[in-house]
Order: structure tokens, then C-alpha cells, then sequence
């Protein structure tokens, strides 16, 4: 997809990055609170005010919407401060809310942006049955396929035996048949609390110790991985998985096709996606926040689809707090 008004001759994720260290910062500053609410808000405030001076004319496409109903970067909100180039937004300002609550690693801050109109809404379907894999395993593995094929094609498109594939999986009740194939298969799980944004993108980096991630885990999470995945030239699959019969109606309702195949490309129809995450508390991807006497400490990843270029930023920041407001 091409919009005559979308044509970003820089590297927006560069921007954008500061974007979610100032969530970070925020939200990592109410750390082990034991309150959620306090954690999102910390950091919904502090991305929308960075947000509000970045170039770009954005519409929050995936938001803090449907699952959560917060009152602020909720789908259809305009962001940016106007100026082209014009933009659909996804924004998780902290996927990880309940782990930054209680002190655990693993949170991340993300924001992800592509053209206007290329991102998928999923609408009132929270959930979504996900695969992700990195380069080397693309179009070897089928989300309809049992997971012992899967981890097979993964095994040998990594030169590796099943029982060195790792498959990272949301903790859930949901998830525990694909736990059972897992280990009938005789593959190996690294299980986790919340964020599989993490998840996905660790399954497509190399040396991260995770090759697959499998499982039902947010639809939201899943358009915003799927702009990293783009960068990162690895596959997510997904299918919308309903709940209960009332969200099959609505799927029948609003023709969502609860047997499609949903992949990287019709997640986000674009060859221009940017993506940037930051590490809240320390997990298998970032380092958390670190605050120093003087200094706070950030680090970040950021990833461009069309140049495939993916950074990490360390960042040394002087944070000033102003009448409850970030100065990053
Ligand atoms: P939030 O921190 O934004 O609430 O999301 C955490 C998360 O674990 C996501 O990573 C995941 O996709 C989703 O929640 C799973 O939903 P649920 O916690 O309802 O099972």
C-alpha cells in the first residue's frame, strides 16, 4: 500500500523511541506498587505528551480500547502533532502492566506505526491464536498444522533437535493444550506471565534462547508484533479466537473470518513499518529502567520494515519531573 501522503524519507522510530522511554521512565517509576491502573496511567500520560510534539499526523488504530476501556490513546484518537506524514498507530504503552505492578521482568513500553490504513482492527475480538518464527523457519510452519510439525520445521530450519526448540507460551489456562503438545512432542517452554510482544519478537531474534512462540494472547499485541516481525523478516500467524458464542455473532455479524489464517502481511499491509519498545522492568529482551543518582537509564529497540535496520539504544537521560510532568 502506497498513500501520495505517506512518504517518511527518515527513520520515524528514531523519534519514536523517545516516545516510549518517557512511558518506560514512568511507568517503571511506580514499580511494585501492586496497582495496574497506576502503572498504565503513568504511562499513557507520559507517551501522550512526548507524542503530541512528534511529526506526524497519527490515528491510534490499536489503543488502550477495547480491553481495557481507558479513557486516553483509545482507538480512533488523534496523535502526533498534525504534520504529515499521515499514519494508523499502535500504541501498548506498557504490555507487561500487571508485571511492572508486582516487580517482575518482562514489561515493555511499544508503539509501532505504519501508513494510513494499513493496520488490521480486530475490533471487539480480544484474543488471537498466535505463531511467530524468525527468518529461518518462514513459510516452513502452519498455524492449522499440529505443534509437533511445527516444532519439527523449526528444528530443522535451525539445525537443531526438538527437544532444543523452546517455545515461549502466555501462561493461561487457555494455553494449556498447546503446553501438553509441547511436551508430548518433547520440546522445550519457557512460560511466561504476560507480554508476548516480547514473546514474538524474541522467537525471531537470534540468541535469545527462545525459537517459537505459540499461543492464544491479545489481538492488539498481535498487529503491534506484527510491525516488528515485518522488520525482522520473521512470520507471526494468527486466527481471531473467540471467547464465548456472543463473540462468535459478533464475528459473524461484522464477516470476521474466524478461520482465516491471519499473516504478518494482513496484520499490517505495509513495506514501511516502524516499531520501537523499551525495556520497563528486565526481561529477556531489555533492561529495565535503571535509576541512577543523576542519570536515569533506558534501553530500547527500534526497527525499520523497509531498511530491516533493527537498533538497540542505551540512553543516559537527566529526567526532570515538572508538576507531575516528564521532561525526557
Ligand atoms: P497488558 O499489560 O497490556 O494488560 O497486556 C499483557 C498481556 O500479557 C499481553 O502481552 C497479552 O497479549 C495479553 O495480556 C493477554 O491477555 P490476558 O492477560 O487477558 O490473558
Amino acid at each position: 500500500m502506497q498513500v501520495a501522503s505517506y512518504l517518511p524519507d527518515k527513520n520515524l522510530a528514531l523519534e519514536l523511541v523517545r516516545v516510549t522511554e518517557a512511558a518506560a521512565i514512568s511507568a517503571a517509576r511506580v514499580q511494585g506498587r501492586g496497582d495496574k491502573e497506576v502503572v498504565d496511567q503513568a504511562a499513557v500520560d507520559a507517551m501522550r505528551q512526548v507524542l503530541s510534539r512528534i511529526s506526524l499526523d497519527g490515528v491510534v488504530v490499536i489503543g488502550e480500547g477495547e480491553k481495557d476501556e481507558a479513557p486516553m490513546l483509545y482507538n480512533g484518537e488523534v496523535v502526533g502533532n498534525g504534520q504529515l506524514p499521515q499514519v494508523d498507530v499502535a500504541v501498548d504503552p506498557v504490555d507487561g502492566t500487571r508485571l511492572t505492578a508486582e516487580g517482575r521482568g518482562g514489561a515493555l513500553a511499544v508503539i509501532a506505526l505504519a501508513e494510513r490504513g494499513s493496520m488490521y482492527a480486530p475490533g471487539s475480538l480480544v484474543y488471537m491464536d498466535k505463531l511467530a518464527v524468525g527468518e529461518a523457519a518462514v513459510g516452513t510452519v502452519d498455524i492449522n498444522a499440529p505443534v509437533e510439525y511445527n516444532l519439527r520445521a523449526v528444528a530443522k530450519a535451525l539445525g537443531k533437535q526438538v527437544s532444543d526448540v523452546t517455545a515461549v507460551v502466555l501462561d493461561r489456562p487457555r494455553n494449556e493444550p498447546y503446553i501438553n503438545e509441547i511436551r508430548a512432542a518433547g520440546g522445550r517452554i519457557s512460560l511466561i506471565g504476560d507480554g508476548d510482544i516480547q514473546g514474538s519478537i524474541t522467537a525471531a531474534l537470534d540468541d535469545t534462547g527462545i525459537d517459537i512462540l505459540l499461543g492464544i494472547g491479545g489481538s492488539p499485541e498481535a498487529v503491534t508484533s506484527a510491525c516488528a516481525m515485518a522488520a525482522m523478516r520473521g512470520e507471526i500467524q494468527c486466527k481471531l479466537w473467540p471467547r464465548d458464542d456472543s463473540e462468535r455473532e459478533y464475528a459473524a455479524e461484522h464477516g470476521l473470518d474466524l478461520d482465516q489464517v491471519l499473516t504478518t502481511r494482513d496484520l499490517v499491509d505495509s513495506d514501511d513499518t516502524f516499531f520501537a519498545a523499551t525495556g520497563v522492568t528486565t526481561g529477556s529482551l531489555l533492561k529495565g529502567v535503571r535509576f541512577g543518582g543523576v542519570h536515569t537509564t533506558t534501553h530500547s529497540v527500534i526497527m525499520r520494515s523497509r531498511s530491516g535496520t533493527i537498533r538497540f539504544i542505551e540512553a543516559d537521560h537527566r529526567v526532570e519531573w515538572v508538576e507531575g510532568e516528564i521532561k525526557v
